[in-house]
């Protein structure tokens, strides 16, 4: 998707997450200078499968695998710095340098022990699914303005007192929610006394690095986590994370301007997944759904939760694509579908028994919308193999194209399989 005048992408999910866009991101970035991660935090988990090797990303952008790519981690990222030191770690001991090739904005917020106790108390009550990495407290913190930054941990005296402030609120927070754990002082001023001397070298003003690479016309990837109907304002509110997931969020969590961005590409399964609670419109029936997730591998990479499966959601995908302003479209784990004989394809919803082609806005309504299918023929070939558009057969094809027209969005990639050379390519 790069070229002479498109040198700034983002890459979005356009369904409910967990579409692809690690490997995505991985393909793209071979093209790339700089990689960028800009919301969401440890809450994410992109898969890159090289060879036999098979990497799980949290935090840290999908470009670090690839040697002469710069990954930065945005301010609008909540940064979990434990996980992300243990993520690092695990790179060095799998061959992967990353020294010299990872900056983090000294404006993002840290998620902080007491961020998870939280969202498990709250969990109790709210029962939204969460994974539980305290996304969700360390946002409210940080729109309540009383986050803590990677900058403060300059002045360690001054983020400790502030931090006797937030463990107080937290453990009467705690207490009212009923919760019997509670956060202790000691520990965090300890950890951020332990996490300051490692994250500090690694503080930048990320937003002027991309505009300094912008200038001199390098390539920079934007790389998005979760995906649009998980959107604090866009998707199926209140099930949803608590950042903007959708490529506006791109500007404000990594410090450029809109005007900044020239593409945007969502990627999408090709079929529907979902993790954690909230409708799901076109949530497949036994067998089918468990064939997918069997098939697909559909486990949450972060949980382990097994993740709800169903057909391609044209509603959802329109919808994403109008909120994203997508300009490509990349399919992926189209091989999961080679078994079906037949593919329902959700085209578009009835609600009270009129048509509905729009996303309606009361989570209630999308719960007892029901999806009106159409019907694409299977392939029953094996497609893994196909590396060009031609390689794969006429059915395949053929619901590519009615993907394309029902979401109006060209195809750009086809995922065939989770190695990185099982991708199409499709040149306009
Ligand atoms: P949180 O982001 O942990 O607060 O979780 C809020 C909702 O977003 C839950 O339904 C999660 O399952 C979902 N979610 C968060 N991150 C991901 C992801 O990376 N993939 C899929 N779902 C996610």
């Amino acid at each position: 998707m790069f070229d002479p005048k498109t040198t700034c992408i983002v890459v979005v999910g356009a369904q409910w997450g967990d579409e692809g866009k690690g490997k995505l991101v991985d393909v793209l970035a071979e093209r790339a200078d700089l990689v960028v991660r800009y919301q969401g935090g440890a809450n994410a988990g992109h898969t890159v499968v090289i060879g036999d090797k098979q990497f799980v990303l949290r935090q840290i952008p999908s470009g670090i695998l690839h040697p002469r790519v710069t990954c930065l981690i945005g301010n609008g990222v909540v940064l979990e710095p434990e996980n992300l030191f243990s993520e690092l770690d695990s790179l060095r001991e799998r061959g992967i340098d990353t020294a010299g090739r990872l900056y983090i904005s000294d404006r993002a917020h840290l998620v902080l022990p007491y961020h998870k106790l939280l969202d498990a108390a709250s969990e109790k009550s709210q029962k939204l699914g969460t994974t539980g990495r305290g996304i969700g407290p360390a946002y409210e913190d940080k729109y309540g303005r009383r986050g803590i930054r990677v900058v403060d941990l300059r002045r360690l005296e001054c983020a400790s007192a502030i931090l006797q402030d937030r463990v107080n609120r937290a453990n009467q927070l705690l207490a009212l929610m009923g919760s019997a754990e509670r956060a202790h002082l000691e520990t965090h001023i300890r950890l951020l006394e332990r996490l300051a001397p490692r994250l500090l070298p690694l503080a930048a003003d990320v937003g002027l690095l991309i505009y300094r690479a912008l200038q001199a016309q390098r390539r920079v990837l934007l790389e998005g986590a979760q995906g649009a109907l998980l959107d604090v304002d866009h998707g199926t509110y209140p099930y949803v994370t608590s950042s903007n997931t959708t490529a506006g969020g791109a500007a404000v969590g990594s410090g450029i301007g809109p005007t900044k961005i020239h593409g945007v590409l969502g990627v999408v399964k090709a079929y529907t997944t979902r993790v954690g609670n909230g409708p799901l419109p076109t949530e497949a029936k036994a067998p089918d759904g468990e064939r997918l997730r069997e098939l697909g591998g559909e486990f949450g990479a972060v949980t382990g939760r097994p993740r709800r499966c169903g057909w391609f959601d044209a509603t959802v995908v329109r919808y994403a694509t109008r909120v994203n302003g997508l300009t490509g479209l990349a399919v992926t784990k189209l091989d999961v579908l080679d078994s079906f004989a037949e593919i329902p394809v959700g085209t578009s919803y009835r609600l009270n028994g009129e048509v509905c082609e729009e996303m309606p806005a009361e989570v209630d309504a999308l719960g007892r919308v029901e999806p009106v299918y159409e019907v694409q023929p299977g392939w029953l070939k094996p497609t893994g193999d196909a590396r060009k558009l031609a390689d794969l057969p006429g059915a395949a094809r053929a619901y590519l194209d009615r993907l394309e027209a029902l979401s109006g969005v060209p195809v750009r990639y086809v995922s065939v399989g989770t190695r990185r050379d099982q991708i199409i390519e499709v040149t306009p």
